[in-house]
């Protein structure tokens, strides 16, 4: 799957956004092993509780038994086309997520005229250092 074809699902699965409040719609695809694994955000009503779509999107391939996870594609579809990049990246808590389940994926931004690593998005992420269990 392509780039512009792994945006696309993440285009058309943010119509499914559960988002009465903020009316953003966004929708995640994630790439692994050639699957595909897609998510959006819901909200919810104690606003703090809303989970955003790429960690949904990262749950669901990790709820599969995905393996690596190459690419992660992310659509804020009612960002405007000429909104800042910001109006369209990954939040923080979703770029912690992305460090630790999707370290070497290529992150595809809806309307970025780039594409990102992690360590461009979240230089320095946290990670836990290697304990016994
Ligand atoms: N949102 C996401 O789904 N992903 C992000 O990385 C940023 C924000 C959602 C959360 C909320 O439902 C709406 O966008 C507005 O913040």
């Amino acid at each position: 799957m392509t780039r512009e074809e792994l945006l696309a699902v993440a285009r058309k699965v943010a119509l499914r956004a559960h988002c009465p409040y903020s009316r953003f719609h966004v929708g995640a695809a994630v790439m692994a092993d050639g699957k595909v694994y897609v998510g959006v955000n819901v909200e919810n009503s104690s606003y703090g509780l809303t989970l955003c779509a790429e960690r949904a999107a990262l749950a669901a391939a990790i709820s599969d038994g995905a393996g690596h996870i190459t690419h992660v594609a992310v659509a804020c579809i009612d960002a405007p086309p000429d909104a800042p990049l910001n109006d369209r990246s990954p939040c923080g808590a979703c770029r912690q997520w992305i460090a630790d389940l999707a370290p070497k994926a290529v992150i595809y931004i809806d309307g970025a005229s780039q594409d990102f690593l992690i360590a461009d998005l979240l230089p320095y992420a946290f990670e836990l250092p290697e304990t016994e269990m």
